[in-house]
């Protein structure tokens, strides 16, 4: 084992009470701590990267109505297809490799996205990417059964980032899922409530003139016929219940995946 340097001999010989010896002291905890702290930071990126995509595996698959209890993501996933499509055609596109894009980043970026004017933003997200990843599920026989399209827009607190899938019709709701938002537990934060989600499946996005309908209602949605396009609001957390209805409203539209859905069944049997 290599020994230590002299300059450390020397401060630890020191007697304890001497300023030099307290500042020689804290400078190695500090210096032995931040190398272990960086190393660790270094050491578990790799696991942190394999953790997040395993996480957003599983929200794509729960989306689809796909996840069981201890199911294995990686096997479940195999049925899944990531695909992108530019918003700006709404047609799949191999300009980018799906694997390797980020939307997120791609939409921070001026050369990969446009700035949204206030009057057509109104999910609050400012900036629009050019290209977006959208995954179809495919069922035993290859054909596509749902695609699930990312979706975010502006909250009360925060930002909701979430999937919304639908059926190849490209209007009728297969789910509604956010994995991440900063809503108040119990408020806003029941976007995330079970019996909320469970609102959303069977719903259509468009009428039949393909006019986006889709809508979060303050209190409860009309029975029967009349309410195909409306889910009911979030009592107590109206605030974060339009945002909902906005960012929907806006990725169904024609500046997010309204020209897409409204092409699918078209585009899906060209290029599924
Ligand atoms: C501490 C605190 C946190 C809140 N968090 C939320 C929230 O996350 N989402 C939300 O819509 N409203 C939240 N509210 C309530 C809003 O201020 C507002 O009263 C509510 O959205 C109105 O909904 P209602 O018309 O259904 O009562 C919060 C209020 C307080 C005091």
């Amino acid at each position: 084992m290599s020994r230590p340097p002299s300059w450390i001999k020397r401060v630890l010989a020191l007697p304890n009470d001497r300023p030099a010896k307290i500042v020689g002291v804290a400078v190695l905890l500090c210096l032995v701590c931040s190398i272990m702290v960086s190393a660790a930071a270094i050491g578990l990126r790799p696991l942190q990267e394999a953790n997040r995509l395993l996480e957003i595996r599983r929200n794509i698959l729960q989306v689809a109505g796909l996840m069981r209890p201890g199911a294995d993501i990686d096997e479940l996933f195999k049925q899944i297809e990531p695909r992108i499509v530019d918003l700006r055609s709404g047609s799949f596109t191999d300009a980018v490799d799906p694997m390797d894009y980020d939307q997120r980043q791609a939409a921070r970026d001026p050369a990969t996205s446009i700035a949204l004017p206030p009057e057509q933003d109104i999910a609050s997200i400012r900036r629009q990417a050019h290209y977006a990843t959208v995954y179809l599920v495919k069922d035993e026989q290859g054909d596509v059964s749902a695609v699930i399209v990312p979706v975010h827009g502006y909250g009360l607190w925060s930002t909701l980032y979430g999937y919304l899938a639908v059926r190849p019709d490209g209007r009728e709701v297969v789910g509604l899922q956010f994995y991440e938002h900063a809503e108040t537990p119990g408020l806003g934060g029941e976007v995330d409530n079970p019996d909320w989600r469970a609102l959303w499946p069977g719903r259509l996005l468009f009428d039949d003139e393909g006019a986006v309908r889709i809508e979060v209602v303050k209190g409860t949605a009309a029975k029967g016929e009349a309410g195909i396009h409306q889910v009911d609001g979030l009592a107590g957390a109206t605030l974060t219940a339009r945002g909902v209805n906005n960012l929907v409203r806006f990725w169904a539209g024609e500046n997010g995946f309204g020209p897409f859905l409204q092409n699918l069944p078209r585009e899906l049997a060209e290029h599924g």
